[in-house]
């Protein structure tokens, strides 16, 4: 690995160093990717993209995705959406109060990483909570590690996280679509290592586990994977990009009060 890199807080993924997305090459667009996938999350700061060069940067990790339900940034740029919270807003914020993992509602050709960049941050508030899967799987003990070997979870876009879609799609003039549900194994491996795949803001239903034992697993896990020693709260700053693995990292945004704040997002598969 040539590419400088620094582990976040408590382990949950890592910083790439000294690097300008702006002059990337293949091989360092490849190692990126490559950190990415072991690592479950990269926060690659002081970037200051253009929309050009940041889409461009989408395409080298893989192939972006539209994203209708949130405002495109410009017919040139249509896989750039635009994240936005008004000081007057009072409504949650998008993604916000549940750990998830995004899209896990829809089956398996759905966006694999999402990525955000500050393009205007408020200070000392705004953070973007991060939990590793892969954490938080290694340290579950070893008999509730066997009574998930085979468990699949039933993931709905109508879970509890769906509050702060609907507002979205009110805001866009989008009539409510039905609701999504998709089936996923539980337990993920990437890059030989297990990860948890539990997306609490959906996860509705565990199955192929004791059926006596479905509830207390969905509770037990939800929990599990929101512990402190999981988290990673990133306190952003302008022209800072996180990018990060849907399968190995859950995430959440926090509340956002009276102050404006803009990023732009692209989800990739
Ligand atoms: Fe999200």
């Amino acid at each position: 690995m040539n590419l400088s890199i620094t582990p976040g807080i408590n382990n949950v993924g890592a910083y790439i160093n000294d690097i300008d997305l702006k002059i990337l090459n293949k091989e360092q667009a490849k190692e990126i990717k490559n950190i990415l996938n072991q690592f479950g999350v990269v926060f690659i700061k002081k970037q200051n993209l253009d929309p050009e060069s940041y889409q461009k940067f989408a395409k080298d990790i893989g192939q972006p995705v539209v994203y209708p339900r949130l405002r495109g940034l410009d017919i040139k740029f249509p896989f750039i959406n635009v994240i936005e919270r008004k000081p007057s807003d009072k409504n949650l914020s998008f993604g916000s109060s549940w750990l998830h993992q995004d899209t896990s509602y829809l089956a398996n050709d759905r966006p694999r990483y999402t990525m955000l960049m500050g393009i205007e941050i408020p200070s000392g508030q705004g953070n973007t909570i991060f939990s590793s899967g892969f954490n938080a799987y290694e340290k579950l003990p070893q008999d509730i590690k066997d009574k998930i070997k085979s468990a699949t979870g039933v993931f709905s876009s109508a879970g509890p996280i769906a509050v702060t879609r609907l507002e979205r799609e009110k805001e866009m003039g989008i009539k409510s679509s039905e609701s999504m549900e998709a089936e996923h194994p539980i337990v993920k491996t990437v890059k030989g290592k297990k990860t948890l795949y539990v997306s609490p803001g959906h996860l509705i239903k565990i199955k192929n586990v004791k059926e006596e034992d479905a509830e207390y697993l969905k509770d037990y896990l939800i929990k599990h994977v929101n512990k402190e020693e999981f988290i990673f709260s990133y306190e952003w700053s302008k022209n800072d990009i996180c990018l990060w693995d849907n399968l190995s990292i859950l995430h959440m945004a926090s509340e956002i009060k009276n102050c404006k704040r803009v990023m732009h997002r692209i989800t990739i598969k």
